[in-house]
């Protein structure tokens, strides 16, 4: 390995990262360790403006784009050379944990501080992005700030989307986006190759690094996504005067819906995954009947034909499940299985080799936003192990000797993709 390289690899700090990771866990901080840093709220705004102070702390260039991804540059030799990308992002589940997501925007900026601090040149520009509204918990659908700017979804497809406080996002981004005055607004990026690579460090969320005992996944792809909001339009009734054969009981008939769809879904191998996360209940009182129920779906499966299928037979599932009630069924994502750039994934695989960590080629369980990168450039990602798995849970923890593996490997992969 030349030996810059190897100087700045060097200075990929553990404590830094680990301290930044501390810092960052409380803004939004919740009982039991976790964070609650809902998209485009005070605390994703907090985040935001720590992120920049460190950015500028470093000269990097900062800027904005109109769904509020944010990016942080460190320029390369030849200003008209697409950059190599790197990060992910920093809104958080309701009670999510420390690392989901801010842990590839800390790698990304070690990353990029360490090649600065080593004085390394690069061909290209190195960009740090934290994308908005990955989790999709606040504002649906997940991956809003990669599906806009890859040319996925229009910006418009999402301003009019509403919290559980009945907040419109279009409010929300604006108070974000007028949080961080001086940025400039950078026209989004047309959907044609708007980044050289893509490169995003995540923890696994699942246990099958720590149980296998290597420090990085070498991330192959991603599994197929269906999401849907099912609503059931009852009457509200009296709970105690009401014969129940004469009730449109809008939760009741939800709960059959579900029960069928459990069915549909059904999997002895475990390989299909199916959740209702998410359930309103008008007018939710113990003692009336509901007139309005509406509930999330979200189905998964690695292969293209069982998740097209499965997908397709979510209405009429639905429909024969539900009796006196009448139904709507509105499709909220569709995202085909992916597979990622066979060139970025062999440069993972060696950059871990050749730094003596140990790896597994493996594909992605959850969703991230390196799935509409993977559309417009070559795009690939890296795992490191999370305690027993767990994620989306405030008792998410990661060692920091793994957060720096990865973020070892991020860097090494980087100056590769990003050439001199
Ligand atoms: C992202 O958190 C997902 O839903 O996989
Ligand atoms: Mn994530
Ligand atoms: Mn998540």
């Amino acid at each position: 390995m030349r030996e810059d390289w190897h100087d700045a690899i060097s200075r990929v700090d553990m404590d830094r990262l680990w301290q930044r990771h501390v810092e960052m866990a409380r803004i939004g901080a919740i009982a039991g360790n976790g964070v609650n840093r809902p998209a485009f709220s005070k605390e994703d705004i907090e985040a935001r403006k720590l992120l920049l102070g460190w950015a500028r702390v470093r000269n990097f260039g900062v800027a904005m784009d109109a769904i509020g991804n944010l990016f942080i540059r460190r320029p390369g030799t030849d200003p008209d050379a697409a950059p190599v990308m790197s990060g992910s992002h920093m809104d958080t589940q309701p009670r999510g944990g420390r690392f989901d997501g801010i842990y590839g925007v800390l790698a990304a900026l070690e990353a990029l501080e360490a090649i600065d601090r080593a004085g390394v040149k690069t061909r290209r520009p190195i960009e740090l992005v934290a994308w908005s509204n990955e989790e999709g918990g606040r504002f649906q659908p997940c991956t809003m700030g990669s599906a806009v700017y890859t040319g996925a979804k229009a910006l418009e497809d999402f301003l009019s989307a509403t919290d559980n406080d009945g907040i419109v996002l279009r409010d929300a981004l604006g108070q974000t986006l007028a949080a961080t005055p001086g940025l400039g607004e950078r026209a989004l990026a047309a959907p044609a190759a708007p980044a050289a690579a893509y490169l995003e460090a995540h923890i696994e969320q699942g246990p099958r690094l720590e149980r296998e005992h290597k420090t990085i996944g070498v991330v192959t792809g991603i599994q197929g996504l269906r999401w849907f909001n099912v609503e059931v339009f009852g009457e509200s009734a009296h709970a105690g005067t009401t014969p129940v054969g004469a009730r449109k009981d809008a939760l009741r008939e939800a709960i059959a819906a579900i029960d069928a769809l459990r069915d549909l879904t059904q999997d002895p191998s475990d390989t299909t995954r199916f959740t209702v996360g998410r359930m309103l209940v008008t007018p939710n009182s113990p003692n009336s009947v509901a007139s309005h129920v509406l509930f999330s779906v979200d189905i998964r499966h690695p292969d293209l034909a069982t998740i097209d299928r499965l997908g397709k037979g979510v209405e009429p599932t639905v429909r024969r499940a539900v009796g006196r009630c009448t139904v709507k069924v509105t499709p909220t994502l569709h995202d085909d299985p992916c597979a990622f750039d066979s060139m970025v994934i062999d440069c993972v695989e060696r950059a871990a080799n050749a730094l003596g960590i140990p790896n597994l080629r493996m594909p992605s369980g959850a969703s991230h936003d390196a799935m509409y990168m993977s559309r417009v450039c070559p795009t690939g990602m890296i795992f490191v192990p999370c305690e027993r798995g767990i994620s989306h849970n405030e008792a998410e923890n990661a060692a920091p000797e793994d957060l720096v593996s990865g973020a070892r490997a991020l860097t090494s992969v980087l100056l590769e993709l990003a050439g001199s």
